[in-house]
């Protein structure tokens, strides 16, 4: 059966460690949506890997990566990760895929980021500066540079002019070249050759060999832009709806789906975050959970758990469960505040406002919950768990409205409690 692992708050939960987890059960690993916005942690043996376009299932070898078409590819970041895995004697060559669809980010898109960030100024997105939006806003347009393109250089040449004098009448206190663009776009090109297909047809012969697919997400459902928090949202669909469209296969190719949450709540960037803690607690949070982006170094905004926004991804993704990260992180806390509403003005909200004003008028409403002084970190079985914590993760369950498959207590593999199967799927 496959599987799609997908961030179910604001990116950032874990997903990196839980795919690279569960990975050995499946034959494929395809990333369907984002790019090197995202920074997936993976700690084998004590070594840290952050992989950005590489899907999180490269560590293992023998299965097969691939990198969809929903995906926006910056050839530089992508041939920068496979040097890097390279160089720490982990092989790519054979084993990665790239669709012939995937739009590429260019030069100018980095540009085109920063200058629509300054020109937002106070309302400015807070993004990570990789060119992402402005590379989607070219593939909507229909004005986008896709790998498949890289094979024709006449047309692709005429694209890459038409695509630098745009920049250029915008970017108006420097003049981007297009021929060196170009040439870089070319050696590129020919060095991605090999990994380039119809990753859509490759999949289907894969399923109907008998082998079993792991959908990676990347951000998390409320930094969608269709279902996240509207304008403070990444520019692709990091929900389930990306596996698709992101891949070109059906609905029912998608076995189950399992959301990863933190035991608490961040979020890097701008925009409303009900949980958010601005004093001492949000600090401890912050420092035990080395909540500092793996892309950009940004220190996280850290908050307790929101029932209320999680209960959301479980709704727009179909969750069939949670892997539960970062449980450890809570350790030692006297009491621990779970929001499972919202109060706006007079009125108490259990389902996520669609409407960003409202959203941002919302106070959480909490529980409190006895903490733990045992330490949870490594424990590998739920009984091995304090029991404030079990009850923790019991409650979290009840609010949120799905189990919790996976407990992660620490980011290695084997800080894990595994408890129980997703649609069948023994972990
Ligand atoms: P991703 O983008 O969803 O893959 O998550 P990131 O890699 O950006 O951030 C998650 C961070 O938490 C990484 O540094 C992981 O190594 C770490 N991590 C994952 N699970 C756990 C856990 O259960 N406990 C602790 N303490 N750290 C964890
Ligand atoms: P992973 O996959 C957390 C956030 C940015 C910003 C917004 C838009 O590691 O969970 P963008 O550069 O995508 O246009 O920025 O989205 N963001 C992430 N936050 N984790 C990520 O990825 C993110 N990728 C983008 O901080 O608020
Ligand atoms: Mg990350």
């Amino acid at each position: 059966m496959n599987l799609a692992i997908l961030g179910a708050q604001w990116g950032d939960e874990g997903k990196g460690k839980i795919v690279d987890l569960v990975a050995p059960h499946f034959s494929i690993v395809a990333r369907y949506q984002g790019g090197h916005n995202a920074g997936h942690t993976v700690y084998v043996d004590g070594a840290k890997f952050i992989l950005r376009l590489i899907p999180s299932g490269i560590l293992h070898p023998g299965l097969t990566c691939v990198i969809g078409n929903g995906v926006v590819i910056d050839p530089r970041a992508l041939f920068a990760e496979v040097d890097e895995l390279g160089r720490a004697g982990i092989k790519v060559d054979e084993r990665l895929v790239i669709s012939d669809k995937a739009h590429l980010i260019l030069p100018y898109h980095r540009d085109l980021d920063l200058l629509s960030e300054a020109r937002r100024g106070e309302r400015k997105i807070g993004t990570t500066s990789r060119g992402i939006g402005p590379a989607y806003e070219d593939k909507i347009a229909r004005r986008g540079i896709r790998v498949g393109d890289l094979a024709d250089p006449r047309g692709l040449e005429q694209d890459v002019r038409d695509n630098v004098t745009a920049r250029n009448r915008l970017v108006q206190d420097n003049t981007m070249e297009w021929r060196p663009v170009l040439e870089e776009l070319l050696q590129y090109g020919e060095r991605m050759r090999p990994w380039v297909h119809d990753v859509s047809l490759m999949l289907s012969d894969a399923m109907r060999n008998g082998k079993a697919i792991l959908f990676e997400g990347a951000q998390g459902t409320l930094l969608d832009i269709d279902h996240g928090t509207y304008p403070y949202v990444t520019s692709s669909n990091a929900s389930v709806g990306g596996v698709c469209t992101g891949l070109g296969l059906g609905p029912r190719a998608i076995g189950g789906v399992l959301g990863v949450a933190k035991a608490y709540t961040t979020r890097v960037g701008e925009g409303p975050l009900p949980t958010e803690l601005f004093g001492e607690m949000g600090h401890r949070l912050r420092e035990s959970g080395h909540e500092y982006g793996a892309v950009t170094g940004r220190p996280r905004r850290c908050g307790w758990y929101d029932a209320v926004a999680v209960r959301y991804s479980v709704r727009i993704n179909g969750l069939d469960a949670l892997a539960l990260t970062k449980l450890d992180v809570l350790d030692g806390l006297e009491r621990i505040q779970i929001c499972s509403s919202y109060r706006c003005g007079s009125r108490t909200l259990t389902e996520f406002p669609s409407d960003l004003g409202q959203l941002a008028a919302c106070e959480p409403v909490y529980e409190s919950l006895p903490g733990w002084s045992v330490p949870t970190r490594g424990v590998r079985r739920f009984a091995d768990l304090p029991e404030p914590a079990r009850r923790y993760v019991a409650r979290l369950e009840e609010v949120s409205g799905v189990p919790a498959a996976i407990i992660s207590t620490g980011s290695a593999r084997d800080e894990t409690i595994l408890r129980g199967d997703v649609q069948g799927l023994k972990l």
